[in-house]
């Protein structure tokens, strides 16, 4: 079926959208981007997504597109003009094309920001196999530049890491620093010990996820026990369970890292229920 998408303030369907060759999105990854999952027809913690994209914009000293006030109405024309149901809606904001390459960014007063929306839709999403069954996970080094908490479009390292846990029959790659794990290629990294969540920091060094932020807040809210710092991967490969956390996989358990099956290699009963805590309350939320 073809998708209807929308570019630059029109719908289309997906085959007659096109950019320049000279966008620097294309050129330079001079943009940012949100994915925002949709359940029951409904977008999960847009107004997060939104809160983010803004800042990432204003670190990069991008301008605002003209549609941005207008971004929910567009999230959910794209739903309802595409029937969607359970998936994601892809947002992509660049610097646009002054119809040139140059380092130097174009003169924001007379180039407009590109900007680009369109649906995935994924059934199932909600009570995917691999939430069941959990994730493999390899550890790779994190080799990616240190702003990390603006959501770029420079998505080649995380391509990399992804098709090296794919190569060692994984499903996902965990990013080292300096000994101590970040992040997930495209997710934030947890693990359960005492029964405490813990999990890295807010920095530069990781991606503030929105997800993150609402399952951290819903297990305090059930009393269970946080703790925001850095662990290694040998600790995780020790710790009874572990989890990411994203709009597009929400709380996904990981049952084995770096060969090392953690508790009985099934997924444990913190990362479950608090899948079940998020997908309930978020639902309750969306809008
Ligand atoms: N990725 N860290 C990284 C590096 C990410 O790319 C993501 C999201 C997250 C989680 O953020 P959130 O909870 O706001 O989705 C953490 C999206 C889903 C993607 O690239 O598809």
């Amino acid at each position: 079926m073809t998708r209807t998408v929308y570019l630059n303030g029109d719908y289309m369907p997906e085959t007659e959208a096109k950019v320049s060759i000279f966008d620097r999105g294309f050129l330079m990854a001079d943009g940012v981007y949100e994915v925002t999952s949709v359940l029951d027809g409904k977008l999960i913690d847009f107004a997060g997504h939104v809160k983010r994209l803004e800042r990432s914009l204003s670190e990069l000293d991008m301008k605002k597109p003209a549609c941005f006030d207008d971004l929910l109405a567009v999230h959910r024309e794209l739903v309802a003009r595409n029937n969607l149901v359970e998936g994601l809606i892809y947002l992509q904001i660049t610097r646009g094309s002054d119809g040139d390459r140059d380092f130097a960014f174009p003169d924001p007063e007379t180039t407009e920001p590109t900007v680009v929306l369109f649906t995935q839709s994924k059934p199932g999403l909600a009570h995917s196999t691999q939430s069941k069954t959990g994730v493999k996970i390899i550890s790779i080094e994190d080799i990616r530049w240190g702003r990390r908490d603006i959501k770029t479009v420079q998505l080649l390292y995380p391509s990399m890491g992804k098709m090296m846990a794919k190569k060692a029959g994984c499903d996902d790659a965990w990013l080292v620093e300096d000994g101590y794990v970040t992040e997930g290629t495209s997710n934030n990294a947890y693990i359960i010990k005492g029964g405490r969540i813990i999990t890295r920091q807010l920095s530069n060094d990781i991606l503030h996820g929105i997800t993150r932020a609402a399952v951290l807040r819903f297990a305090r809210e059930a009393q269970m026990e946080v703790e925001e710092r850095s662990f290694t991967i040998e600790e995780a490969q020790g710790a009874e369970e572990a989890f990411t956390t994203s709009a597009s996989g929400f709380v996904m358990p990981v049952v084995e890292v770096d060969g090392v099956a953690l508790g009985d290699g099934t997924p444990g009963p913190v990362a479950r229920r608090l899948r079940e805590i998020y997908l309930e309350e978020s639902l309750k939320a969306a809008i």
